[in-house]
């Protein structure tokens, strides 16, 4: 059975953004492939961030996972920090990675410019996420458009890897989900909707209450033509919004294009509040059952075990292989 394997990072709420480009295509995936689900916490602390709120968002997300629909039965799930052999197979990666194509990664262009002391590990990132993907053989890695880019450094670091020292890594393949791969700010809907704006208005968090999940998407911008269609390019709010009725309603783009292609705005957006008000509740609703059972350590000491004998396996056959150690 081919392997896949995705993390979302605890580093603030997580969004229906999150929830649509991550998290479901797990629950869809994890009845066809063996599927590990991790938390990468060490991901986090590129960017200050405050002890206290990381510790409590690890258990959090991990409870969501579950009320998302992530099956314990069918899913591996572990936190990275737990995991010491990530952090180490990342320094030897390092080493087969050129500077010049870790330079590339669009990402780190962009959160460089918004931080104010820029740590090197938030440059190093991709390749503590190339060694996460590379130690389990992943073969499919499900993400959002805006990580492809790492996914295929993953690729190349391996590719590279196994033509030294010979075949050591699965080439790992990105994983785009195709309704929603992009929710858009709903107070910008040209830019991508991100757990971590200071505009609360611009994102819909999992945990929001009803009322200001209706709130924010009946004040969510627009334009003034009043004509539903779907065109990303000319009529982004609208598009984002179709989108994310698509997600929610498990319709396609064109279904609910003209579903509503006589309606008007005021309408797109009560049924759009409607169906994601509705799906969110049920979310929460089981969310806190899991937080309050202890079932969310129970499961995480479980696949930390199951990992770190997978991942120990193959960091020895590494060191075996570049000549570490004594093994
Ligand atoms: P991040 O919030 O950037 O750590 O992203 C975690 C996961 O959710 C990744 O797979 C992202 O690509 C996905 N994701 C985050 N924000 C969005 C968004 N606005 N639309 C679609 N997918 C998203
Ligand atoms: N960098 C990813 C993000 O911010 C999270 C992540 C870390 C990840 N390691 C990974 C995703 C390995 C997939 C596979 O969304």
């Amino acid at each position: 059975m081919k392997r896949i394997l995705t993390g979302l990072q605890p580093s603030g709420e997580l969004t229906i953004g999150n929830l649509i480009g991550g998290i479901k295509q797990m629950v869809k995936y994890q009845n066809e492939y063996e599927s590990f689900m991790f938390v990468p916490d060490l991901h986090t602390i590129t960017i200050p961030q405050d002890p206290e709120t990381l510790k409590k968002r690890i258990k959090s997300i991990v409870a969501l996972y579950l009320a998302c629909g992530i099956d314990p039965n069918k899913n591996t799930i572990y936190i990275q920090s737990e995991n010491l052999y990530h952090a180490n197979l990342s320094w030897i990666l390092e080493c087969n990675t050129y500077m010049g194509e870790a330079s590339r990664m669009t990402q780190f262009k962009d959160k460089s410019q918004k931080v104010k002391n820029v740590s090197v590990g938030l440059f190093t990132y991709p390749i503590l996420m190339a060694a996460d993907i590379l130690l389990y053989d992943a073969d499919y890695v499900p993400v959002g458009i805006d990580q492809k880019q790492h996914v295929e450094l993953a690729r190349d670091i391996a590719i590279r890897f196994n033509n030294k020292y010979g075949k050591t890594f699965t080439i790992p393949e990105p994983l785009i989900p195709q309704v929603g791969a992009k929710i858009m700010k709903l107070q910008d809907p040209t830019k991508k909707m991100s757990k971590s704006d200071e505009n609360i208005k611009n994102s819909i968090f999992i945990l929001d209450t009803e009322e200001d999940i209706r709130k924010k998407i009946m004040s969510a911008v627009t334009d003034s033509e009043n004509k539903i269609y779907y065109d990303p390019e000319n009529k982004p709010g609208i598009a984002n919004l179709l989108t994310i009725y698509s997600a929610f309603a498990n319709l396609s783009i064109e279904e609910v294009a003209s579903k509503f292609k006589e309606a008007n705005y005021g309408t797109l957006k009560k049924e759009v509040a409607d169906v994601v008000v509705s799906n969110i509740l049920d979310i929460q609703k089981k969310y806190q059952e899991y937080l309050n059972s202890g079932i969310v350590d129970q499961i995480l000491d479980e696949g930390n075990k199951k990992v770190n004998q997978i991942a120990k396996e193959k960091y020895e056959e590494v060191l075996r292989k570049v000549g570490l150690g004594r093994i």
